[in-house]
């Protein structure tokens, strides 16, 4: 029993974590103690990471049990201990009596759930038995995307899309590499495929460090989507680009590996430190500046400027399923606003006749094209200069408009991309 329960016990700490207090998981991560043995560290983040992409289908089935379920107040950790384990018995194919029982010992060591035992042992009992017959019975995708976000998907990109959409967000992200080389032949490095002239697909399993080339600088992790926004400004060598919301510095990486004199600005002192440490290993530079957009002047107006700006991050949920369960339609609102405001102030950045990318990793209009829209009626100095099919290489990837509009489902045979929006502005 005692094999694994440490995994356990930090799996249903961090659930509790991020499904009551809405912290994301690695913040969760970050309070749960010292880290573990590898394979048990590894072992905890399955449990949780599987829990969170199922997380629809495993309250279904616990709920198929228990239809009342007991008060979170007198429960303690019984719901978090029942969904972690229920998703070991189900979907990450652990022995039934392991599962079970250290199900059992968890709920013992707890002063609240432990007053459930019984019903933890009964449910868990019962769904080792009937629990396969009954997934083969619900709707998965459905179940495990959360109501207003199937809804807001289903208006903006119909059924099928939205399906498809949440058929990605139940695998895994694969593992991009961007290189600072395009003409880099990566013979040594194992590939799954190569995406584009800069950007690699690798097998993600152990350590990143261990990838030939980590210490050579001649790559960084960045997905495939989030690649493309900062090569969409054509010829930067020699250029002075402006990275608006930097950290932690991939584009940064991308615009400064096309030789761009980049100036990296972002208003986390923390996080710009990544930035230094990234462009340190790669052997890139770039002037890095810590304030916040909406105060900052440049001494003049840049040709180039890329404005990342912060989001609900709802293309990323491939990546962070937690994205899933703690933001609201809220946050919707919250980033519509700051985005609008970054971009105002970064529209003053831009010199006359130069280029402003703006990018997100959202799904949802109200940050992407509607966003653009809106700005485009404020400001008659800005006029959409269309992406096209050649620099994407693939249609799919464009909106009617030629915006980017990178979807988790796009490219699926391959292993799927973030959901990126990009536009590209050019003042009068
Ligand atoms: C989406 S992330 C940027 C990712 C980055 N461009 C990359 O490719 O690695 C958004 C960033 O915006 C920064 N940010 C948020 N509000 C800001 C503001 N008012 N001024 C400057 N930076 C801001 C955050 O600190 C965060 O690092």
């Amino acid at each position: 029993v005692s094999e694994g329960l440490g995994a356990r016990r930090k799996a249903v700490f961090v659930l509790g974590q991020i499904l009551r207090k809405r912290l994301t998981l690695e913040h969760a991560w970050d309070h749960s103690g010292a880290p573990l043995e590898p394979r048990d560290e590894g072992f905890a983040r399955a449990i949780v990471q599987e829990s969170l992409r199922r997380f629809g289908q495993l309250e279904a089935l616990i709920r198929h049990c228990v239809p009342k379920s007991p008060p979170p107040h007198k429960a303690g950790a019984t719901l978090e201990i029942l969904i972690a384990a229920t998703c070991e018995l189900l979907f990450l194919n652990v022995a039934p009596h392991a599962a079970v029982d250290a199900a059992n010992q968890l709920a013992r060591d707890d002063a609240k759930s432990m007053h459930f035992k019984g019903l933890i042992n009964a449910v868990l009992r019962r769904l080792s038995r009937e629990g396969a017959e009954l997934i083969t019975q619900q709707d998965a995708l459905r179940l495990n995307t959360p109501d207003w976000l199937w809804e807001r998907w289903l208006a903006h990109y119909g059924e099928a899309t939205t399906r498809a959409i949440a058929e990605a967000h139940l695998h895994p992200a694969p593992l991009d590499l961007s290189l600072k080389d395009n003409n880099d032949p990566c013979t040594d490095i194992e590939a799954l495929q190569r995406l584009a002239p800069h950007a690699l697909r690798v097998e993600a399993s152990g350590r990143i460090e261990a990838i030939p080339g980590f210490a050579q600088g001649r790559w960084w992790i960045q997905d495939f989507a989030a690649s493309l926004p900062a090569r969409l400004f054509g010829d930067i060598s020699d250029a002075r680009v402006l990275d608006l919301c930097a950290a932690p510095g991939g584009k940064t990486a991308e615009l400064a590996a096309q030789g761009a004199r980049v100036t990296a600005l972002d208003l986390s002192p923390a996080r710009l430190e990544r930035v230094r440490e990234n462009l340190a290993r790669l052997n890139l530079d770039a002037e890095i500046i810590a304030a916040d957009i909406r105060d900052w002047k440049p001494s003049e107006p840049f040709p180039f400027v890329l404005l990342d700006a912060p989001c609900t991050a709802t293309g990323t949920i491939r990546r962070h399923p937690d994205l899933a369960l703690i933001k609201s339609p809220a946050d919707i609102g919250i980033c519509q606003s700051l985005q609008n405001e970054l971009l105002d102030a970064a529209a003053e950045m831009v010199a006359p006749g130069g280029t402003l990318i703006y990018a997100v990793c959202s799904l949802e209009p109200e940050e992407g094209l509607w966003q653009i829209d809106d700005f485009l009626r404020r400001r008659s100095d800005f006029q959409r200069a269309p992406i096209t099919r050649a620099e994407v290489g693939d249609p799919r990837l464009l909106s009617e408009d030629g915006d980017l509009r990178t979807l988790p489902c796009h490219w699926a045979d391959k292993g799927g991309m973030d959901g990126f929006y990009a536009a590209r502005l050019k003042r009068a």
